[in-house]
Protein backbone atom coordinates (compact mmCIF):
# COMPACT_ATOMS: atom_id res chain seq x y z
CA UNK A 1 0.00 0.00 0.00
CA UNK A 2 1.73 2.93 -1.14
CA UNK A 3 0.78 7.18 0.09
CA UNK A 4 -1.21 8.47 -2.61
CA UNK A 5 1.21 11.35 -2.66
CA UNK A 6 3.80 9.37 -3.54
CA UNK A 7 1.77 7.46 -6.46
CA UNK A 8 0.70 10.89 -7.77
CA UNK A 9 4.13 12.21 -7.54
CA UNK A 10 5.36 9.05 -9.10
CA UNK A 11 2.79 9.12 -12.19
CA UNK A 12 2.67 12.81 -12.67
CA UNK A 13 4.35 12.62 -16.06
CA UNK A 14 2.08 9.27 -17.35
CA UNK A 15 -0.66 11.18 -16.13
CA UNK A 16 -0.07 14.35 -18.13
CA UNK A 17 0.78 12.38 -21.34
CA UNK A 18 -2.24 10.38 -21.27
CA UNK A 19 -4.26 13.92 -20.98
CA UNK A 20 -2.57 15.22 -23.90
CA UNK A 21 -4.00 11.81 -25.62
CA UNK A 22 -6.91 12.78 -24.61
CA UNK A 23 -6.90 16.57 -25.59
CA UNK A 24 -5.55 15.77 -29.21
CA UNK A 25 -9.33 14.47 -30.12
CA UNK A 26 -11.10 17.77 -31.56
CA UNK A 27 -14.39 16.16 -29.74
CA UNK A 28 -16.22 19.37 -30.99
CA UNK A 29 -20.04 18.50 -30.31
CA UNK A 30 -21.83 21.41 -32.26
CA UNK A 31 -19.85 20.81 -35.77
CA UNK A 32 -21.10 17.50 -37.84
CA UNK A 33 -17.73 17.14 -39.37
CA UNK A 34 -16.13 16.09 -35.72
CA UNK A 35 -18.62 13.48 -35.58
CA UNK A 36 -15.80 10.71 -35.68
CA UNK A 37 -13.51 12.52 -33.11
CA UNK A 38 -16.72 12.26 -30.42
CA UNK A 39 -16.90 8.74 -31.51
CA UNK A 40 -13.08 8.90 -30.84
CA UNK A 41 -12.97 10.47 -27.82
CA UNK A 42 -15.63 7.92 -26.37
CA UNK A 43 -13.80 5.34 -27.19
CA UNK A 44 -10.94 6.83 -25.57
CA UNK A 45 -12.43 6.79 -22.33
CA UNK A 46 -14.02 3.76 -22.59
CA UNK A 47 -10.80 2.40 -22.92
CA UNK A 48 -9.49 4.38 -20.14
CA UNK A 49 -12.14 3.65 -17.61
CA UNK A 50 -11.96 -0.82 -18.70
CA UNK A 51 -7.87 0.43 -17.94
CA UNK A 52 -8.17 1.31 -14.72
CA UNK A 53 -10.62 -1.63 -13.63
CA UNK A 54 -14.03 0.44 -13.88
CA UNK A 55 -16.57 -2.59 -15.06
CA UNK A 56 -19.80 -2.76 -17.30
CA UNK A 57 -17.85 -0.24 -18.98
CA UNK A 58 -20.59 0.94 -22.27
CA UNK A 59 -20.47 3.28 -24.57
CA UNK A 60 -24.61 4.16 -25.18
CA UNK A 61 -25.26 5.51 -28.71
CA UNK A 62 -28.04 8.50 -28.68
CA UNK A 63 -29.38 10.29 -31.56
CA UNK A 64 -26.95 12.63 -30.98
CA UNK A 65 -23.52 11.90 -29.12
CA UNK A 66 -22.66 8.64 -26.71
CA UNK A 67 -22.95 8.65 -23.27
CA UNK A 68 -20.42 6.53 -21.60
CA UNK A 69 -21.55 4.61 -18.89
CA UNK A 70 -18.76 2.74 -15.99
CA UNK A 71 -18.98 1.06 -12.62
CA UNK A 72 -17.27 -0.60 -9.62
CA UNK A 73 -19.73 -1.64 -7.19
CA UNK A 74 -17.91 -3.86 -4.68
CA UNK A 75 -18.83 -2.10 -1.03
CA UNK A 76 -21.97 -3.57 0.02
CA UNK A 77 -22.28 -1.47 3.01
CA UNK A 78 -21.19 2.35 1.56
CA UNK A 79 -22.69 4.80 -0.06
CA UNK A 80 -22.51 5.49 -4.06
CA UNK A 81 -20.89 8.01 -6.12
CA UNK A 82 -22.22 9.14 -9.25
CA UNK A 83 -19.52 10.81 -11.50
CA UNK A 84 -20.91 13.07 -13.96
CA UNK A 85 -18.55 15.09 -16.63
CA UNK A 86 -18.18 15.74 -20.37
CA UNK A 87 -15.50 14.70 -22.85
CA UNK A 88 -16.97 17.51 -25.67
CA UNK A 89 -15.33 20.57 -26.60
CA UNK A 90 -16.40 24.19 -28.05
CA UNK A 91 -15.49 25.14 -31.25
CA UNK A 92 -11.71 26.82 -31.77
CA UNK A 93 -12.33 29.92 -33.62
CA UNK A 94 -11.00 32.32 -33.69
CA UNK A 95 -8.38 29.83 -34.55
CA UNK A 96 -5.16 32.70 -35.32
CA UNK A 97 -5.21 33.64 -31.24
CA UNK A 98 -4.46 30.69 -29.97
CA UNK A 99 -0.59 30.74 -29.59
CA UNK A 100 -0.22 26.74 -29.89
CA UNK A 101 -3.31 25.07 -31.88
CA UNK A 102 -5.51 23.61 -29.64
CA UNK A 103 -5.76 20.28 -30.50
CA UNK A 104 -1.32 20.12 -29.80
CA UNK A 105 -1.76 20.17 -26.62
CA UNK A 106 1.24 21.87 -25.19
CA UNK A 107 2.68 22.98 -21.64
CA UNK A 108 4.10 26.60 -21.01
CA UNK A 109 4.54 28.20 -17.58
CA UNK A 110 3.09 25.35 -15.05
CA UNK A 111 -0.38 25.04 -17.30
CA UNK A 112 -1.12 22.71 -20.16
CA UNK A 113 -2.84 24.45 -23.19
CA UNK A 114 -5.53 23.01 -25.24
CA UNK A 115 -9.27 22.89 -25.91
CA UNK A 116 -11.00 21.11 -23.03
CA UNK A 117 -8.00 21.50 -20.79
CA UNK A 118 -10.06 22.96 -18.09
CA UNK A 119 -13.43 22.64 -19.53
CA UNK A 120 -14.17 19.61 -19.18
CA UNK A 121 -11.66 16.87 -19.98
CA UNK A 122 -8.79 17.87 -17.83
CA UNK A 123 -11.36 18.28 -15.36
CA UNK A 124 -13.11 14.84 -15.83
CA UNK A 125 -9.73 13.13 -16.07
CA UNK A 126 -8.82 14.31 -12.67
CA UNK A 127 -11.76 11.58 -11.54
CA UNK A 128 -10.56 8.83 -13.96
CA UNK A 129 -7.46 9.41 -12.10
CA UNK A 130 -8.59 9.28 -8.92
CA UNK A 131 -10.51 5.97 -9.24
CA UNK A 132 -7.46 4.59 -10.34
CA UNK A 133 -4.62 5.94 -7.51
CA UNK A 134 -6.84 4.32 -4.60
CA UNK A 135 -6.91 1.41 -6.87
CA UNK A 136 -3.53 0.82 -7.19
CA UNK A 137 -2.88 1.99 -3.66
CA UNK A 138 -5.70 -0.22 -1.66
CA UNK A 139 -7.23 -2.83 -4.02
CA UNK A 140 -10.25 -1.60 -3.62
CA UNK A 141 -12.20 1.92 -3.68
CA UNK A 142 -13.66 3.12 -0.48
CA UNK A 143 -17.44 3.80 -2.03
CA UNK A 144 -18.95 2.52 -4.87
CA UNK A 145 -18.86 4.58 -8.06
CA UNK A 146 -20.62 4.78 -11.38
CA UNK A 147 -19.32 7.21 -13.89
CA UNK A 148 -21.98 9.06 -16.72
CA UNK A 149 -19.54 10.88 -18.92
CA UNK A 150 -21.61 12.32 -22.06
CA UNK A 151 -20.73 14.31 -25.12
CA UNK A 152 -23.46 16.94 -26.02
CA UNK A 153 -22.91 18.98 -22.65
CA UNK A 154 -21.81 21.91 -24.85
CA UNK A 155 -25.27 21.81 -26.93
CA UNK A 156 -27.61 21.98 -24.07
CA UNK A 157 -27.41 18.24 -23.28
CA UNK A 158 -30.13 17.09 -25.34
CA UNK A 159 -30.61 13.51 -25.39
CA UNK A 160 -29.12 13.28 -21.07
CA UNK A 161 -32.40 14.09 -19.78
CA UNK A 162 -34.05 11.27 -21.47
CA UNK A 163 -31.39 8.73 -20.69
CA UNK A 164 -31.47 9.76 -17.00
CA UNK A 165 -35.35 9.23 -16.97
CA UNK A 166 -35.36 6.16 -18.65
CA UNK A 167 -31.99 4.45 -16.64
CA UNK A 168 -32.65 5.95 -13.30
CA UNK A 169 -31.98 2.46 -11.30
CA UNK A 170 -28.66 2.09 -12.94
CA UNK A 171 -27.81 6.14 -12.37
CA UNK A 172 -29.13 5.78 -8.66
CA UNK A 173 -26.54 6.69 -6.50
CA UNK A 174 -26.05 8.58 -2.97
CA UNK A 175 -24.75 12.10 -4.34
CA UNK A 176 -23.63 13.20 -8.09
CA UNK A 177 -20.01 14.41 -8.09
CA UNK A 178 -19.16 16.92 -10.86
CA UNK A 179 -15.38 19.10 -11.64
CA UNK A 180 -16.84 21.33 -14.28
CA UNK A 181 -16.65 24.69 -12.31
CA UNK A 182 -14.31 26.74 -11.25
CA UNK A 183 -12.02 27.42 -7.86
CA UNK A 184 -12.41 31.18 -6.36
CA UNK A 185 -8.46 31.80 -6.94
CA UNK A 186 -5.45 30.30 -6.68
CA UNK A 187 -4.89 28.37 -3.49
CA UNK A 188 -8.53 29.19 -2.44
CA UNK A 189 -11.14 26.23 -3.75
CA UNK A 190 -14.63 26.65 -4.28
CA UNK A 191 -17.79 24.77 -4.20
CA UNK A 192 -20.59 25.92 -6.75
CA UNK A 193 -24.10 26.28 -4.89
CA UNK A 194 -26.02 27.19 -7.51
CA UNK A 195 -25.88 27.12 -11.18
CA UNK A 196 -27.91 29.64 -13.81
CA UNK A 197 -30.08 28.15 -16.50
CA UNK A 198 -30.86 29.19 -20.14
CA UNK A 199 -33.11 29.33 -22.59
CA UNK A 200 -32.46 30.34 -26.34
CA UNK A 201 -34.52 32.00 -29.33
CA UNK A 202 -33.44 33.57 -32.85
CA UNK A 203 -35.92 36.07 -34.18
CA UNK A 204 -35.98 36.31 -37.58
CA UNK A 205 -37.47 39.80 -39.49
CA UNK A 206 -38.27 40.02 -42.58
CA UNK A 207 -39.80 43.08 -45.10
CA UNK A 208 -39.95 43.19 -48.63
CA UNK A 209 -39.68 40.19 -50.84
CA UNK A 210 -35.79 40.83 -51.80
CA UNK A 211 -33.04 43.29 -51.32
CA UNK A 212 -33.11 46.92 -52.78
CA UNK A 213 -31.07 49.27 -53.73
CA UNK A 214 -30.39 52.16 -51.78
CA UNK A 215 -30.74 55.07 -54.58
CA UNK A 216 -33.95 54.16 -56.26
CA UNK A 217 -35.81 52.85 -52.73
CA UNK A 218 -33.45 55.01 -49.84
CA UNK A 219 -36.16 56.89 -47.74
CA UNK A 220 -38.97 55.08 -48.93
CA UNK A 221 -39.04 51.60 -47.51
CA UNK A 222 -38.24 50.11 -44.22
CA UNK A 223 -34.51 48.29 -43.79
CA UNK A 224 -34.75 44.82 -41.76
CA UNK A 225 -31.50 45.59 -39.94
CA UNK A 226 -33.12 48.93 -38.53
CA UNK A 227 -36.14 47.72 -37.60
CA UNK A 228 -34.42 44.52 -35.93
CA UNK A 229 -32.39 46.63 -34.30
CA UNK A 230 -35.69 49.13 -32.97
CA UNK A 231 -37.11 45.66 -31.76
CA UNK A 232 -33.97 44.62 -29.78
CA UNK A 233 -33.94 47.89 -28.14
CA UNK A 234 -37.48 47.52 -26.46
CA UNK A 235 -35.59 44.36 -24.51
CA UNK A 236 -33.92 46.27 -21.91
CA UNK A 237 -34.93 49.51 -20.00
CA UNK A 238 -33.03 52.37 -19.29
CA UNK A 239 -31.92 51.00 -15.87
CA UNK A 240 -30.62 47.68 -17.22
CA UNK A 241 -33.42 45.55 -16.80
CA UNK A 242 -35.32 43.43 -18.97
CA UNK A 243 -38.56 44.82 -20.21
CA UNK A 244 -40.41 41.86 -21.01
CA UNK A 245 -43.54 41.43 -19.01
CA UNK A 246 -43.30 38.86 -16.27
CA UNK A 247 -39.91 37.90 -16.38
CA UNK A 248 -38.58 38.70 -12.83
CA UNK A 249 -42.35 37.06 -11.43
CA UNK A 250 -40.37 33.72 -10.44
CA UNK A 251 -36.89 35.21 -9.55
CA UNK A 252 -36.18 34.41 -5.88
CA UNK A 253 -34.66 37.63 -4.50
CA UNK A 254 -31.46 37.08 -2.21
CA UNK A 255 -32.40 37.59 1.46
CA UNK A 256 -29.48 39.97 3.07
CA UNK A 257 -27.82 37.42 4.45
CA UNK A 258 -26.88 35.88 1.28
CA UNK A 259 -26.24 39.33 0.13
CA UNK A 260 -23.45 39.89 2.89
CA UNK A 261 -22.11 36.92 2.00
CA UNK A 262 -21.81 37.70 -1.73
CA UNK A 263 -20.31 40.72 0.03
CA UNK A 264 -17.80 39.26 2.17
CA UNK A 265 -16.36 37.18 -0.41
CA UNK A 266 -14.54 40.82 -1.16
CA UNK A 267 -14.52 40.48 -5.27
CA UNK A 268 -11.36 42.58 -7.03
CA UNK A 269 -13.47 44.51 -9.32
CA UNK A 270 -10.49 46.47 -10.26
CA UNK A 271 -7.99 43.89 -10.93
CA UNK A 272 -10.65 42.44 -13.44
CA UNK A 273 -11.10 45.80 -15.16
CA UNK A 274 -7.94 45.51 -15.39
CA UNK A 275 -7.78 42.33 -17.04
CA UNK A 276 -10.54 42.93 -19.58
CA UNK A 277 -9.48 45.88 -20.76
CA UNK A 278 -12.35 47.25 -19.55
CA UNK A 279 -13.15 50.85 -18.07
CA UNK A 280 -16.11 49.89 -15.98
CA UNK A 281 -18.30 46.94 -16.03
CA UNK A 282 -21.97 48.23 -15.60
CA UNK A 283 -23.79 45.87 -17.50
CA UNK A 284 -26.99 44.13 -16.39
CA UNK A 285 -29.02 45.96 -13.89
CA UNK A 286 -28.23 49.34 -12.26
CA UNK A 287 -29.19 48.03 -7.87
CA UNK A 288 -27.55 45.25 -7.77
CA UNK A 289 -23.63 44.73 -7.36
CA UNK A 290 -21.30 43.29 -9.59
CA UNK A 291 -21.24 39.41 -8.33
CA UNK A 292 -25.04 39.51 -7.50
CA UNK A 293 -25.82 40.38 -11.30
CA UNK A 294 -23.23 37.99 -12.90
CA UNK A 295 -24.44 34.97 -10.63
CA UNK A 296 -27.59 35.43 -9.25
CA UNK A 297 -29.74 37.32 -11.49
CA UNK A 298 -31.22 36.92 -14.64
CA UNK A 299 -30.21 38.20 -18.14
CA UNK A 300 -30.93 38.63 -22.24
CA UNK A 301 -28.37 38.82 -24.48
CA UNK A 302 -28.39 39.19 -27.97
CA UNK A 303 -25.08 36.68 -28.45
CA UNK A 304 -25.49 37.36 -32.26
CA UNK A 305 -26.92 39.87 -34.69
CA UNK A 306 -26.40 39.74 -38.84
CA UNK A 307 -28.45 40.95 -41.89
CA UNK A 308 -27.68 43.00 -45.39
CA UNK A 309 -23.91 42.92 -46.72
CA UNK A 310 -20.62 42.28 -44.69
CA UNK A 311 -18.87 41.36 -47.60
CA UNK A 312 -15.68 43.42 -48.41
CA UNK A 313 -16.17 47.06 -49.73
CA UNK A 314 -19.55 49.03 -49.71
CA UNK A 315 -23.16 47.76 -51.04
CA UNK A 316 -25.85 50.55 -50.97
CA UNK A 317 -28.20 47.80 -50.38
CA UNK A 318 -31.19 47.71 -48.22
CA UNK A 319 -31.54 44.65 -46.38
CA UNK A 320 -35.19 42.66 -46.67
CA UNK A 321 -33.73 40.28 -44.05
CA UNK A 322 -31.68 40.43 -40.41
CA UNK A 323 -31.72 37.64 -37.76
CA UNK A 324 -30.41 37.52 -34.45
CA UNK A 325 -29.70 34.88 -31.47
CA UNK A 326 -30.66 35.31 -28.18
CA UNK A 327 -30.46 33.18 -24.52
CA UNK A 328 -31.15 34.30 -21.18
CA UNK A 329 -29.43 33.21 -18.28
CA UNK A 330 -32.17 32.31 -15.59
CA UNK A 331 -32.37 31.63 -11.75
CA UNK A 332 -34.44 29.98 -9.49
CA UNK A 333 -37.26 29.36 -9.74
CA UNK A 334 -37.76 30.42 -13.60
CA UNK A 335 -38.80 27.85 -15.82
CA UNK A 336 -36.61 28.04 -19.06
CA UNK A 337 -39.82 26.86 -21.49
CA UNK A 338 -42.30 30.21 -19.71
CA UNK A 339 -39.21 32.73 -20.01
CA UNK A 340 -38.99 31.54 -23.39
CA UNK A 341 -42.52 32.25 -24.19
CA UNK A 342 -42.89 35.51 -22.77
CA UNK A 343 -40.06 36.84 -24.94
CA UNK A 344 -41.64 35.27 -27.67
CA UNK A 345 -44.75 37.32 -26.62
CA UNK A 346 -43.07 40.59 -26.33
CA UNK A 347 -40.90 40.34 -29.66
CA UNK A 348 -44.15 39.36 -31.29
CA UNK A 349 -46.33 42.44 -29.73
CA UNK A 350 -43.21 44.95 -29.62
CA UNK A 351 -42.68 44.05 -33.81
CA UNK A 352 -42.58 47.59 -36.00
CA UNK A 353 -44.98 47.68 -39.07
CA UNK A 354 -44.12 46.82 -41.75
CA UNK A 355 -42.41 43.81 -41.22
CA UNK A 356 -42.80 40.08 -40.26
CA UNK A 357 -41.28 39.07 -37.34
CA UNK A 358 -40.53 35.08 -37.16
CA UNK A 359 -39.03 33.02 -33.18
CA UNK A 360 -38.30 30.06 -33.33
CA UNK A 361 -37.11 28.37 -29.58
CA UNK A 362 -34.04 26.92 -29.53
CA UNK A 363 -31.73 25.32 -26.02
CA UNK A 364 -33.77 25.04 -22.32
CA UNK A 365 -31.76 24.26 -19.51
CA UNK A 366 -33.42 24.92 -15.38
CA UNK A 367 -31.63 26.37 -13.08
CA UNK A 368 -29.86 24.92 -10.09
CA UNK A 369 -29.39 25.59 -6.49
CA UNK A 370 -28.26 23.60 -3.52
CA UNK A 371 -28.38 24.12 0.07
CA UNK A 372 -24.15 23.94 1.44
CA UNK A 373 -25.41 22.18 4.89
CA UNK A 374 -26.07 18.47 3.31
CA UNK A 375 -23.45 15.97 4.51
CA UNK A 376 -21.60 15.21 0.92
CA UNK A 377 -20.96 19.26 0.36
CA UNK A 378 -19.60 19.28 3.60
CA UNK A 379 -17.30 16.29 3.29
CA UNK A 380 -15.84 17.78 -0.11
CA UNK A 381 -15.28 21.02 1.82
CA UNK A 382 -13.59 18.68 4.44
CA UNK A 383 -11.30 17.13 1.37
CA UNK A 384 -10.62 20.25 0.30
CA UNK A 385 -9.75 21.64 3.41
CA UNK A 386 -6.87 18.48 3.70
CA UNK A 387 -5.28 18.83 0.50
CA UNK A 388 -5.66 23.28 -0.17
CA UNK A 389 -5.09 23.87 3.48
CA UNK A 390 -8.07 26.00 2.91
CA UNK A 391 -11.53 26.03 3.68
CA UNK A 392 -13.75 26.53 0.37
CA UNK A 393 -15.65 29.41 -0.85
CA UNK A 394 -19.34 28.71 -1.65
CA UNK A 395 -20.04 30.40 -4.92
CA UNK A 396 -23.00 31.13 -6.97
CA UNK A 397 -22.05 30.43 -10.79
CA UNK A 398 -23.41 32.69 -13.29
CA UNK A 399 -22.66 29.75 -16.34
CA UNK A 400 -24.76 26.57 -16.80
CA UNK A 401 -24.53 23.07 -16.75
CA UNK A 402 -28.17 22.14 -18.49
CA UNK A 403 -28.32 18.50 -16.76
CA UNK A 404 -27.55 18.92 -13.47
CA UNK A 405 -31.14 20.05 -12.16
CA UNK A 406 -32.53 16.94 -13.96
CA UNK A 407 -29.95 15.20 -11.83
CA UNK A 408 -30.74 16.49 -8.65
CA UNK A 409 -34.35 15.78 -9.25
CA UNK A 410 -34.64 12.74 -10.96
CA UNK A 411 -32.17 10.83 -9.15
CA UNK A 412 -32.90 13.10 -5.95
CA UNK A 413 -29.64 13.58 -4.73
CA UNK A 414 -27.38 15.84 -3.82
CA UNK A 415 -25.36 16.90 -6.19
CA UNK A 416 -21.50 18.38 -5.32
CA UNK A 417 -20.18 20.79 -7.75
CA UNK A 418 -16.15 20.80 -6.71
CA UNK A 419 -14.19 22.62 -9.55
CA UNK A 420 -10.72 22.34 -9.99
CA UNK A 421 -10.65 25.42 -12.63
CA UNK A 422 -9.02 28.69 -11.92
CA UNK A 423 -11.13 32.01 -13.66
CA UNK A 424 -8.96 33.37 -16.47
CA UNK A 425 -8.23 29.64 -17.96
CA UNK A 426 -10.18 30.96 -21.25
CA UNK A 427 -12.30 27.90 -21.49
CA UNK A 428 -14.25 28.04 -24.75
CA UNK A 429 -12.07 31.31 -25.91
CA UNK A 430 -8.44 30.90 -27.46
CA UNK A 431 -5.45 29.64 -25.62
CA UNK A 432 -8.31 27.85 -23.41
CA UNK A 433 -5.72 25.97 -20.13
CA UNK A 434 -5.70 24.41 -17.02
CA UNK A 435 -3.02 24.62 -14.07
CA UNK A 436 -0.96 21.91 -13.86
CA UNK A 437 -1.05 22.22 -9.90
CA UNK A 438 -4.50 21.71 -9.48
CA UNK A 439 -3.59 18.36 -10.80
CA UNK A 440 -2.07 16.29 -8.34
CA UNK A 441 -4.82 18.56 -6.05
CA UNK A 442 -7.11 17.85 -7.42
CA UNK A 443 -6.82 14.03 -7.76
CA UNK A 444 -5.73 13.90 -4.06
CA UNK A 445 -9.06 15.98 -3.42
CA UNK A 446 -11.33 13.85 -4.65
CA UNK A 447 -9.50 10.63 -3.29
CA UNK A 448 -9.63 12.52 0.13
CA UNK A 449 -13.38 13.14 -0.10
CA UNK A 450 -14.42 9.57 -1.65
CA UNK A 451 -12.45 8.38 1.61
CA UNK A 452 -14.66 10.83 3.46
CA UNK A 453 -17.77 9.59 2.20
CA UNK A 454 -16.78 6.00 2.51
CA UNK A 455 -15.99 6.19 6.39
CA UNK A 456 -19.39 7.38 6.97
CA UNK A 457 -20.45 3.51 6.04
N1 LIG B 1 -18.29 24.12 -17.61
C1 LIG B 1 -19.18 25.06 -18.19
C2 LIG B 1 -20.04 25.76 -17.16
C3 LIG B 1 -19.28 26.81 -16.42
C4 LIG B 1 -19.09 28.04 -17.04
C5 LIG B 1 -18.73 26.58 -15.21
C6 LIG B 1 -18.35 29.01 -16.40
C7 LIG B 1 -17.97 27.54 -14.56
C8 LIG B 1 -17.77 28.76 -15.17
C9 LIG B 1 -20.06 24.33 -19.22
O1 LIG B 1 -19.32 23.45 -20.02
C10 LIG B 1 -20.65 25.34 -20.16
O2 LIG B 1 -19.93 25.93 -20.90
N2 LIG B 1 -21.96 25.48 -20.16
C11 LIG B 1 -22.65 26.24 -21.15
C12 LIG B 1 -23.99 25.58 -21.35
C13 LIG B 1 -24.61 25.81 -22.69
C14 LIG B 1 -23.70 25.57 -23.85
C15 LIG B 1 -25.86 24.98 -22.82
C16 LIG B 1 -22.83 27.67 -20.70
O3 LIG B 1 -22.86 27.97 -19.49
O4 LIG B 1 -22.90 28.53 -21.57
MN1 LIG C 1 -18.05 22.27 -18.91
MN1 LIG D 1 -18.31 24.67 -21.62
Amino acid sequence: MKPLTELLSNNHNKHIEELKELLRIPSISSLSDHKEDIQKAASWISNKLKSIGMEHVEIIQTKGHPIIYADWLYQENAPTVLVYGHYDVQPVDPIHLWETPPFQPTIRDEKIFARGATDDKGQMFLHIKAVETLLESEGKLPVNIKFCIEGEEEIGSPHLTDFLAQNKEKLSCDAVVISDTDMWDKGVPAITCSLRGLCALEVTLKTANSDLHSGMFGGGVQNANHLLVQLLATLHDSDGRVNVDNFYDDVIELTDSEKEEIAKLGFDEEKLKQSLGLSDLTGGEKNYPYRERISSRPTLEINGLWGGFLGEGTKTVIPNEAHSKITCRLVNNQKPEKIQELVKKHLEEYAPKGCIVNISLADTGNPFLTPINNPMIQKAAEAYKTVYGESPVYKREGGSIPIVSDFSRTLNVPVVLMGFGLPGENLHAPNEHFHLENLDKGILTICTFLELVGKEA
